[in-house]
């Protein structure tokens, strides 16, 4: 049994390697380029970056985008954004362009940028909310001006090879297609104009490109069984082990010990999991027609805040959530019918921050589900979660036969349990592949 249940996952991880999130099969980030107006050698483009992942954000310090010209292009000038390099201009005398690579990276400008240099949707430092939180912060926008390119929409190339990073590593982009031009309203809404020209790029996380290991990891505890189902051991790879700094440890008193790193390298908590992040998943009450769920989140690295968080818990039950206590809650419907997943982030200048490692990096919420009388039970780990996600990443579960097991029903349970990992494996692999 075991045997099997592994050669399926080793199938999932490599004929499915591609990217797609089953609890987001939409997911994704789409780049526009709409060509506003020619020039005497090229063109004005308005590039938008919509992030349509319902809860996987670009969190600080930001996207950095990339694409390689298929011509000799040159970019004069961009308004809210900028490329890291120059790049080698010697070739030009006078009008010296802003940028002279073949592949030019860019990046958002910082908040606060004279207004000159702003246009709208720039300057958030990179920083893209997820699209199921708060859909307005979700767009980034920056103008630039390409010269010696095309000037009709017969003769410009398309650039190639676009990559984002998000911050790091995951996503993968597809080639550049040419679209039917958007439309624009005048701010009085009573004129449309469009665009010369637009394309297309729609870039797609993967965890696994992302990461070797999991970042974040879920315990377990219960009202009817006093054994906390900790975190794996090693979840999130113990490789810095040696690195991690002990909770009473002298260190953390040394000013500047939370300063963030410029290479975003973390400093953790010594814990037996590794991870930056831990979900704990509390079944606290069984009432008659309710029963009640306690969450808790709590951040082990020194070096990190993390802003605008998002949760997302699979569970049977989510179709009859009936209050979330303190944290904002959205189901999604990832298959249009099966109600079973739902996202939970933090309440807008109340705890959408989850603090460093301390005493206070940690943030709680209690759920009220009702009872469904002919699927509800307590036996068997029914009332854990299925899978759970902080910030689009999929953290590490305990193995099944770790959970808190009712009194007496220990036996049955392994046998279930194996059963029904492979057949939700089995109902994995038809769903993607
Ligand atoms: C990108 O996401 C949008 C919104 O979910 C969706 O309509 C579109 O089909 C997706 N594009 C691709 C290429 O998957
Ligand atoms: C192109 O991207 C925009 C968002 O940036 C999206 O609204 C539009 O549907 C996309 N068009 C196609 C054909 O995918
Ligand atoms: C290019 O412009 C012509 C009209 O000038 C239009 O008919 C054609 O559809 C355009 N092609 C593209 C790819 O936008
Ligand atoms: C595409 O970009 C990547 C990373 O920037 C680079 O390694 C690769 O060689 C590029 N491929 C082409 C065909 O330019
Ligand atoms: C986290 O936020 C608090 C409050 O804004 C700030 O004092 C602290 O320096 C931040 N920590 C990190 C690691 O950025
Ligand atoms: C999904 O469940 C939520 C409760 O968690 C409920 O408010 C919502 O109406 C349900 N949606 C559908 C389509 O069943
Ligand atoms: C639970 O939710 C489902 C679908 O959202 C609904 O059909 C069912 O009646 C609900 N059950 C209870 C006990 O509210
Ligand atoms: C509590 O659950 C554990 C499994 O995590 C099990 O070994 C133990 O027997 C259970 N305790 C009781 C009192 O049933």
């Amino acid at each position: 049994m075991r045997f099997s249940i592994a050669v399926l996952f080793l199938f999932v991880h490599f004929s499915c390697i591609a990217a797609y999130d089953p609890l987001d099969p939409n997911g994704n980030i789409t780049i526009k380029w709409d060509v506003m107006s020619w020039t005497p050698d090229g063109y004005v483009a308005v590039v938008t970056m919509n992030n349509f992942q319902i809860y996987r954000h670009i969190m600080s310090p930001g996207w950095t985008l990339g694409w390689t010209w298929a011509k000799k292009e040159v970019i004069w000038s961009m308004v809210g954004s900028q490329t890291t390099e120059q790049g080698d201009c010697s070739k030009f005398k006078g009008n010296i362009p802003h940028c002279c690579k073949k592949d030019p990276t860019v990046v958002d400008l910082l908040p606060g940028v004279p207004y000159n240099q702003q246009i709208s949707n720039c300057c958030k430092g990179g920083v893209l909310a997820a699209w199921g939180q708060d859909p307005q912060a979700s767009v980034s926008s920056f103008q630039i001006s390409v010269g010696q390119a095309g000037t009709t929409n017969k003769t410009v190339k398309l650039p190639k090879n676009f990559t984002l990073l998000g911050p790091g590593p995951g996503y993968t982009c597809g080639p550049a297609k040419i679209v039917p031009p958007t439309n624009f309203l005048t701010s009085d809404r009573r004129r449309k104009t469009q665009a010369l020209m637009t394309w297309n790029v729609t870039c797609t996380y993967s965890q696994f490109l992302a990461r070797k290991h999991p970042s974040c990891c879920v315990s377990f505890s219960s009202f009817y069984n006093e054994t906390i189902t900790p975190c794996p051991e090693c979840a999130c790879g113990c490789e810095n082990k040696n690195k991690c700094i002990k909770s009473d440890s002298k260190l953390l008193s040394v000013v500047g010990v939370n300063t963030p790193r410029k290479d975003k390298a973390p400093l953790l908590q010594c814990t037996h999991h590794m991870c930056p992040v831990r979900i704990h998943w509390h079944v606290k009450v069984n009432y008659k027609d309710y029963w009640r769920a306690k969450i808790a989140i709590t951040n082990f690295n020194y070096r990190m805040n993390y802003t605008q968080w998002t949760l997302v818990v699979q569970h049977p039950n989510l179709n009859n959530v009936t209050q979330v206590f303190s944290f904002d809650y959205k189901p999604l419907l990832p298959y249009g019918s099966i109600n079973d997943t739902g996202m939970f982030y933090g309440m807008k200048f109340y705890n959408d921050l989850l603090m460093e490692a301390g005493p206070f990096g940690n943030l709680q919420s209690e759920v009220l589900l009702q009872k469904d009388i002919n699927t509800f039970t307590l036996k068997q780990g029914w009332a854990f979660p299925r899978k759970v996600y902080f910030n689009g990443d999929e953290c590490m579960l305990p193995p099944p036969d770790s959970y808190p097991f009712l009194p007496n029903s220990a036996h049955t349970s392994q046998a279930f349990i194996a059963i029904s990992i492979l057949s939700s494996v089995i109902l994995f692999l038809t769903l993607i592949c």
